[in-house]
């Protein structure tokens, strides 16, 4: 399945997803793209010989328009939104719809919406004093980190000191769990009834 990878940052859950095994032989990266010139992502995509797009604001080398045309002539399958901080246009959306998946360093509903990117998210979980944080992989809508819940993975933080330490522990389990969902996507299990997402033994 031929798969996008929407980016901001460091690009530590593309690395997970080009270096997942169980992924290796049924899945290829025809494009990532980022809204940063010059993330550390970009460069992990170059070191793999992955098409690279810059999606700015004002300026960038494709526009969302242009990319939605792309994407069809390269039978884009699976959008991965991996730590991509902008909101997707509606349109786009509306275009891949079920086909664009995100990932949320926290346990949705909780500690997600505007602003909640990063460490934004592990500081106020942190301040809260839950007790579980853990990422949540879902469908992407027309707003943000409101889509439905495709998978999710509880962490215990009963005895973390820092918000940096959550971050560690969730992170770890996102490399998990972000291949676990495009594995189960691929293999047609996971299916939308009415308002619930299932996700298949
Ligand atoms: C991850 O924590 C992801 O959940 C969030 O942004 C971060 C991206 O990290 N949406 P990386 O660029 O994959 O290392």
């Amino acid at each position: 399945m031929n798969l996008a990878v929407f980016v901001s940052g460091r690009g530590s859950n593309l690395k997970a997803i080009l270096e997942n095994e169980d992924l290796k032989n049924i899945i290829t990266i025809v494009a990532v793209i980022s809204d940063k010139q010059n993330c550390a992502a970009f460069d992990i995509a170059k070191e793999n010989n992955i098409t690279t797009f810059y999606i700015g604001n004002k300026e960038g080398n494709i526009s969302f328009e242009k990319l939605v045309s792309w994407m069809k002539i390269n039978s884009v399958e699976l959008i991965v939104l991996a730590g991509f901080l902008k909101l997707i246009p509606s349109y786009f959306v509306g275009e891949f719809r079920n086909k664009i998946i995100n990932i949320h360093p926290a346990l949705l509903p909780s500690f997600g919406g505007k602003g909640m990117y990063g460490m934004n998210v592990h500081k106020a979980v942190f301040q809260s004093s839950s007790k579980v944080s853990g990422p949540t992989v879902h469908f992407v809508d027309e707003y943000y980190d409101t889509g439905g819940i495709i998978a999710q993975q509880c962490v215990d933080i009963s005895s973390v000191n820092s918000p940096e330490e959550i971050a560690e522990k969730v992170l770890k389990e996102e490399h998990k769990i972000l291949p676990y969902v495009i594995k189960k996507i691929i293999e047609g299990k996971v299916i939308r009834t009415d308002n619930r997402v299932v996700v298949l033994e």
